[in-house]
């Protein structure tokens, strides 16, 4: 009750580009019985990887977001109190949360950022991880039925409690660490995720996106989610202004509003996230093409090719 479980029936592929190295691993790991945490950055395709495999296996899996406001209750369950007051503590009046969901029907639990939850509720998890039971006061024991699983990701970057995540938690799963992908990779999954545009001018956007993650006035770069908004937005604005998406000041407008806030600037700089995103823009897509250059990527009129802008088109 209230809370979903992905029943492999109701399963579609997910496609997964790459990883092939942690799928097996992954896969490995839960054949073996064992609880895992996918430890990466946002949007490195934790989530994906997980329901990908626990589609191809199908294994039944419960999603809990983890942040602050994850009680142990929100995530055990509790009794309902109206009916608590008319039929009194029983197994009919208690309200099943992920947790005993999962462990009843020996689902994968699939915690997302576990390190935002709270000491109490980490507690909860470590006890159900070391005894494969769990006790509720008033209800009883739910013992994990076979197939229970905690599988749990984690962003090392972020600040929000991941020193908080003590041996405790680390000695009773297995870790996969998942870095950022190839440029290649990255291009074919914004392919998938992303409309048809130009060749090229995607590759170039991908290129941009990691740009983000190495320049030194930045802290944490955007995830191939920004190529993907950024794909999809210029395609929408370019569009709306009746030119080609490869349209070199649709190409920029999109990346502030793709990119700017996704990127994360070091406390010491003195610049804004737009001024970093508008240098590394042109770093990429070259300087904007002379004004009466208005045939998206064709020769200037007054007869200067491409107007100074290397990969302007
Ligand atoms: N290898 C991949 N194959 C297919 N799609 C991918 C892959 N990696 C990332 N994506 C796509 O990128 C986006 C982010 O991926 P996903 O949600 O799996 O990342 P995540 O690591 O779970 O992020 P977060 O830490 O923020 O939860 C999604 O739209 C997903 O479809
Ligand atoms: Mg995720």
């Amino acid at each position: 009750m209230g809370v979903d479980v992905a029943t492999p029936a109701a399963a579609t592929a997910v496609p997964v580009v790459g990883r092939t190295r942690e799928v097996e691993l992954l896969v490995a790991a839960l054949d073996a019985g064992a609880h895992v945490v996918l430890e990466g950055p946002p949007g490195t395709g934790k989530t994906t990887l997980l329901r990908a495999v626990a589609d191809e296996a199908r294994l039944p899996f419960v999603f809990v977001e983890g942040n602050a406001e994850l009680t142990p209750a929100r995530l055990v369950g509790h009794f309902d109190p109206a009916q608590v007051l008319e039929r009194g503590y029983s197994p009919e009046t208690f309200v099943d949360g992920a947790l005993a969901e999962a462990l009843r029907s020996g689902a994968l639990l699939y915690v997302e950022e576990i390190n935002r939850i709270p000491e109490e509720t980490l507690n909860v998890l470590i006890t159900v991880m070391s005894e494969g039971e769990l006790h509720v006061p008033r209800l009883g024991r739910i013992v994990a039925a076979p197939g229970f699983r905690l599988v749990a990701a984690m962003n090392p970057f972020d600040a929000v409690g991941t020193a908080r995540i003590s041996s405790a938690v680390y000695d009773r799963v297995c870790r996969i660490a998942m870095g950022y992908q190839s440029a290649g990779d990255e291009n074919a999954v914004v392919t998938l995720r992303g409309p048809e545009v130009d060749e090229q001018w995607r590759a170039k956007v991908v290129a941009l996106v990691r740009r983000t993650r190495e320049h030194p006035d930045v802290h944490v770069g955007s995830s191939v989610r920004g190529a993907i908004d950024m794909v999809r937005i210029t395609a929408a604005l370019a569009g709306r202004r009746g030119r080609d998406v490869t349209d070199w000041r649709s190409g920029l407008d999109s990346a502030l509003v793709a990119l700017s806030g996704r990127i994360r600037l070091v406390e010491s700089g003195t610049r804004t996230a737009e001024d970093v995103v508008r240098e590394l823009y042109r770093a990429e897509f070259g300087e904007e093409p002379s004004a009466d250059d208005d045939s998206d990527g064709a020769d200037s009129p007054d007869g200067s090719p491409g107007g100074g802008a290397p990969g302007g088109a």
